[in-house]
């Protein structure tokens, strides 16, 4: 399995090497670490150079817009000519936390799209409560990176919308939830083929941990609830979701 957003930076019950070696005893054999905060950035490129199996992204995430500068935009053309660097995220809109910097959000995103486009690599999307803005911006700046709705939150007919334009969905521990009824839906309709596997750790811990902080381990229990609505094996589940996150990630 391979957990395609994890920030393995962020746990703070595990040890980073229990983190990692939990995940390969539970059969998670790569993880990818996005950015969230400007600060990331440089963990993540320790990361990806300790460990094998990890790989990240670059990004600023939507609430924390107010720490962008314009520098930043050399700092992650330079710190992506490390080829474990295989995606711009976490990148996008949110409107649930504040919406008073909407437009300094539409503007980050912007910016962070023209700069996956000259690098030519994915764009990992955060859209909370910004379904609209958040695909017409793609549809407008969006050149020729692929996109992955990380965490999807829409309705089926949102993620039949975005797997027309191509994109990708990322399918994490909400999908467990008892209560999580649009989200399973939105699984048993679209096509595995366009479905990868996230755990969004340390936050949004699957069923049975739900509570406690979140792990790529976990991932295999967003497998396992996909494997049932979609009734079929929790083994095609995991090849087809990890041959689509090697094609987008270019995971060698
Ligand atoms: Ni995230």
């Amino acid at each position: 399995m391979i957990d395609t957003h994890s920030h393995i930076n962020m746990i703070e019950t595990f040890s980073l090497e229990d983190v990692i070696a939990n995940a390969k005893e539970n059969g998670v054999n790569k993880i990818i670490v996005p950015s969230a905060y400007p600060k990331d950035f440089d963990e993540v490129i320790k990361l990806i150079d300790k460990h094998d199996n990890v790989y990240g992204m670059l990004g600023v995430h939507p609430t924390e817009a107010k720490s962008w500068n314009d520098s930043l935009i050399d700092k992650i053309k330079k710190l992506s000519d490390n080829k474990k660097i295989v995606a711009i995220g976490e990148i996008g809109l949110d409107y649930y936390w504040d919406k008073s910097f909407n437009d300094l959000q539409k503007e980050i995103f912007i910016k962070q799209i023209k700069l996956a486009n000259e690098l030519e690599l994915p764009i990992d999307i955060h859209d909370r409560d910004a379904h609209k803005d958040t695909f017409d911006i793609l549809e407008e700046y969006n050149k020729n990176s692929q996109v992955i709705m990380h965490c999807f939150s829409g309705s089926v007919e949102f993620a039949k919308e975005c797997i027309k334009k191509g994109f990708y969905l990322g399918i994490g521990g909400v999908v467990t939830f008892k209560n999580a009824i649009k989200m399973k839906e939105v699984v048993k309709e679209i096509s595995l083929d366009k479905i990868i596997l996230e755990t969004d750790a340390p936050y949004l811990t699957p069923v049975p941990f739900r509570g406690k902080e979140n792990q790529p381990a976990y991932v295999k229990y967003v497998a396992e609830e996909i494997a049932k609505i979609k009734n079929i094996s929790f083994e095609e589940v995991n090849n087809i979701t990890n041959q689509n996150a090697e094609k987008i990630f270019n995971l060698s």
